[in-house]
């Protein structure tokens, strides 16, 4: 089977190609929710965006200083990463805009992006809480040194944006490290970028080059198939070109550690990103603890790892992972609230939680919260012989993986 493109990547393939001179390509996009949202905003800062396609889009960039002020505010939809790069392009191209989004969006935290991008000098106005609207007054920045508190790859990328954008230089200090696609993102369209250990450092380009992008298919969308075939739900399952940037696939490497068996093959490059073939196969699963510097690389996965804590024996701890807290939901309660309303054995830790697994029947409806991440968990669990799981809100896998039940149902049938 294949995955559809990775959502961060084709974020990232639409900005950049819009920030660059002349055409480019983007081929295996991703057409979901979240992506459309990045169009939409592109498209009101004063760019044409095709409509998007997985086949091919072609996007003629208006350079670092072509971007106009939107009429009207930007609606980011239900995307943290629409919103924060935007943020940071925005403040570098010294308009102004107000950025708003859905209720989860608008309830997430974008201090974090605010206060770097205030250093920069930008002006940056956010409500009492911290969320949306946020509105961003683009200036002559300055260059800026910023130690993250958060690992966050939407903080760094907002500030090499800005950096990118406002042509000054900028160094960003990662507490741990994150997916790093904007960087060989940007490097290969030119500009002189160093990573050494957690700390980028990106010098003034006064130009960004075109380059064409081969979206590789999206681990997060891949680890549901992957679990759901640990789990035993499903035969072998084999998931063709599928990015494997050491970064993104923490969770394959713990669904190893639960006995499952995961094996790479077709390894190549494509793109500036590994991609490898993927093949998972059941076996018997036992706990782990998952915590510490490898979380970022999974962050996005731990749904649904806890899910298939569920079924491995023994008691799963998953810690360090506080920034579940302010996803798409509050995954951590999300995630125990609902394990324990199916009649599994799930606790809250304030930075993660405990699972203990078992073999008994899960049943009951899960609150999605509109979250699809929790959707697409939850469905993977639901496919285990012998639970009956529905959910309020099948359709918010929309988000990021538009044909997950088809995908699902494919993957149940092989
Ligand atoms: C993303 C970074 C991560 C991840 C999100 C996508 C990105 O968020 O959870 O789904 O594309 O940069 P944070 O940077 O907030 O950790």
């Amino acid at each position: 089977m294949r995955v559809p493109g990775d959502k961060s990547i084709s974020h990232r393939a639409l900005i950049l190609a819009v920030l660059g001179r002349g055409r480019s390509r983007v081929r295996g996009l991703l057409r979901s929710a979240d992506i459309e949202s990045t169009a939409a905003v592109l498209r009101q800062l004063g760019v044409t965006i095709p409509a998007l396609s997985a086949q091919e889009v072609v996007i003629a960039g208006v350079g670092l200083r072509g971007l106009r002020a939107p009429d009207g505010d930007l609606d980011c939809g239900n995307s943290g990463t629409t919103a924060r790069l935007m943020a940071g392009v925005v403040a570098g191209a010294g308009v102004t805009a107000r950025f708003i989004g859905d209720a989860s969006l608008s309830a997430r935290p974008m201090r974090r992006v605010a206060a770097p991008l205030d250093a920069m000098g930008a002006t940056v106005a956010l409500p009492a809480h911290g969320g949306l609207p946020m509105t961003v007054q683009g200036g002559a920045l300055r260059g800026l040194t910023w130690h993250s508190e958060v690992a966050s790859a939407q903080v760094k990328s907002a500030i090499l944006l800005a950096g990118l954008v406002a042509d000054v230089p900028v160094e960003v200090h990662e507490p741990a490290a994150t997916r790093d696609h904007t960087e060989r993102m940007l490097r290969a369209r030119g500009v002189a970028l160093r990573s050494e250990g957690l700390v980028v450092t990106l010098e003034p380009a006064a130009r960004l080059d075109s380059a064409d992008t081969e979206v590789p298919g999206d681990p997060s969308s891949a680890a549901f198939l992957a679990g759901l075939a640990a789990l035993g739900a499903c035969h072998t399952v084999t998931l063709e070109n599928v990015g494997v940037n050491p970064a993104r696939v923490g969770a394959m490497r713990v669904l190893e550690r639960m006995g499952a068996s995961v094996r790479y093959a077709s390894e190549s490059e494509q793109g500036g990103e590994p991609v490898a073939t993927i093949s998972v196969r059941p076996g018997v699963l036992h706990a782990v603890e998952i915590g510490g510097a490898e979380v970022p690389a999974l962050i996005d996965e731990l749904p649904l790892l806890a899910c298939v804590a569920a079924r491995a024996a023994g008691e799963t701890r998953i810690t360090g992972a506080a920034e579940l807290r302010v996803k798409e939901s509050d995954r951590i309660r999300s995630m125990v609230s609902n394990l324990r309303a199916l009649g599994a054995d799930a606790e809250e830790l304030p930075d993660g939680l405990v699972v203990r697994g078992s073999d008994r029947p899960l049943r009951g409806r899960v609150i999605t919260h509109g979250d699809h991440r929790i959707a697409m968990a939850f469905g993977v669990l639901g496919a285990v012989a012998g639970n009956a799981i529905t959910l309020d809100d099948p359709s918010c896998v929309a988000v990021s993986y538009p044909t997950f039940w088809d995908a699902l149902a494919e993957a149940r049938r092989a």
